[in-house]
């Protein structure tokens, strides 16, 4: 099926407590425990785009005590929950919070020693915005980690899949995770994407509906 678009900032609070509440424990700590596993220890200053409630970055905080996380976000609703987050866990002086839209980050070129994103590439009408902003930030060698969701092939088959991931999940969260279903990529239209931004980065399915893509800027 063709991709079809979702509103891009998730700006109503309703949504983003939904979503804030849901929980994506699972592929939150599959991102991480990927962080992780690729020199994720030996990280100190991290960008993460479209952190949404925050728990992705908590997680990576509890996991790396010396970690400076800037985690940012376009939705003023979605950064408050990320702000409660943060203090809950006690991790405020390690991670920095800002309302930021991409492309346009305030943040300087090339600052950043990993580049880190989860469940953001979808909600972009150009996916390219996302490829730039990460060459301008990370610094010569970062890592990147992008984990996104999978476009199945048919309206049917997303259907399927959330009913199968989320039977008993609130009416708001299982539109948005179908929305967000036909609003993602192929791996096809991904190595695409990097080979037109110049960027040598591994793409590989992690499971039926995600997929990572990762490996360092030049
Ligand atoms: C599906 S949520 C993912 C949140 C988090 N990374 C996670 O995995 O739980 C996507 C987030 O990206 C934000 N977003 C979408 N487009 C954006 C843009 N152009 N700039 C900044 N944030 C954006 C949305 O507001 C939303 O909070």
């Amino acid at each position: 099926m063709q991709r079809i678009l979702e509103p891009e900032i998730m700006a109503d609070p309703e949504q983003s407590l939904a979503y804030a509440n849901a929980d994506f424990s699972i592929s939150n700590q599959s991102f991480v425990d990927h962080v992780l596993s690729n020199g994720g220890h030996r990280l100190q200053h991290v960008v993460d785009i479209g952190c949404g409630p925050c728990d992705v970055m908590v997680r990576l905080a509890d996991a790396c005590p010396e970690i400076c996380i800037t985690a940012i976000d376009g939705s003023a609703a979605m950064v408050e929950l990320a702000r409660r987050a943060v203090l809950a866990a006690d991790h405020q002086s390690r991670i920095r919070l800002m309302q930021g839209y991409v492309p346009g980050l305030a943040l300087p070129e090339h600052s950043f020693d990993a580049v880190l994103s989860k469940d953001l590439l979808h909600h972009l009408p150009d996916p390219m915005v996302l490829w730039t902003e990460t060459q301008r930030l990370g610094r010569q060698g970062a890592s990147v980690h992008v984990m996104d969701l999978i476009r199945p092939d048919t309206q049917q088959h997303a259907r399927d899949i959330v009913e199968k991931v989320a039977p008993d999940a609130h009416a708001i969260l299982c539109e948005d995770f179908y929305n967000s279903l036909c609003a993602a990529f192929t791996i096809d239209e991904i190595n695409g994407q990097l080979e037109k931004a110049g960027l040598q980065l591994q793409v590989r399915q992690i499971s039926d509906r995600h997929m990572l893509i990762f490996g360092t800027l030049p």
